[in-house]
């Protein structure tokens, strides 16, 4: 599908998929961004990041620290907008404790694998890991308290349908925590074009 952004929607998706597999299934190399724990530990990842297992923070991709904007309060219904390996889900986890529950949310079937492996490593019985697109959440209206999503929402072309998600399956006066990338200029229709752009 062609859309007015000027990439070809799907086969942006694909290189994004396989670009995240290859965080997901050789965590070890150098990406063009910077992963793992120590990335998370400059950051400023809260204290639970030490409990999140080595297995979900060695494919850790975020852009910036999303618990900048505040802790979640136990109880609270949590979606994380493409979880990737799961680091943010397992702090939410933690944060929200047996009365909460977190849903993580990834297109990346191996990013999603990881994350449910990591999960069950440290029996994390009040998270779940879904295969799904932002754009077109699986969840009914207004079924979670917060959103949280740290480097995703800047790889999907289709801002306007992701935000109107969010905007349905929260809670009315429902929150977002969200670390992303923004931008002051308008971008070129040429750089709009290049893949390499958006994937990395
Ligand atoms: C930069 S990584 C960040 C992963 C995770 N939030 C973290 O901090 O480690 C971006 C993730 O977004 C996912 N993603 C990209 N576009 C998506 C979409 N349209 N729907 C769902 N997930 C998407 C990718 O599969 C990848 O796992």
């Amino acid at each position: 599908m062609a859309v007015e952004v000027g990439v070809d929607v799907a086969v942006l998706k694909s290189e994004i998929q396989k670009t995240y597999t290859s965080v997901s299934e050789e965590p070890g190399r150098d990406f063009i961004f910077p992963t793992g724990r120590a990335w998370a530990e400059d950051l400023g990842y809260p204290e639970e990041l030490a409990t999140v297992p080595e297995l979900a923070v060695e494919s850790f991709a975020g852009i910036a620290n999303p618990w900048k904007l505040g802790r979640l309060a136990a109880g609270e219904r949590v979606l994380d907008l493409g979880s990737g390996a799961g680091t943010d889900s397992l702090i939410a986890a933690q944060m929200v404790g047996p009365e909460g529950h977190v849903t993580g949310i990834d297109m990346t079937p191996a990013m999603v694998a990881k994350a449910r492996a990591a999960a069950a490593e440290i029996g994390a019985a009040n998270v779940e890991f879904i295969e799904a697109e932002a754009e077109r959440l699986p969840f009914a209206d207004e079924s979670f308290d917060v959103v949280i999503s740290n480097g995703v929402i800047d790889l999907i072309p289709d801002k306007d349908a992701v935000f109107s998600e969010l905007n349905r399956v929260l809670e009315p006066g429902g929150r977002l925590q969200i670390a992303d990338i923004t931008i002051q200029q308008p971008v070129s229709d040429e750089s709009r074009r290049n893949i390499d752009l958006w994937t990395g």
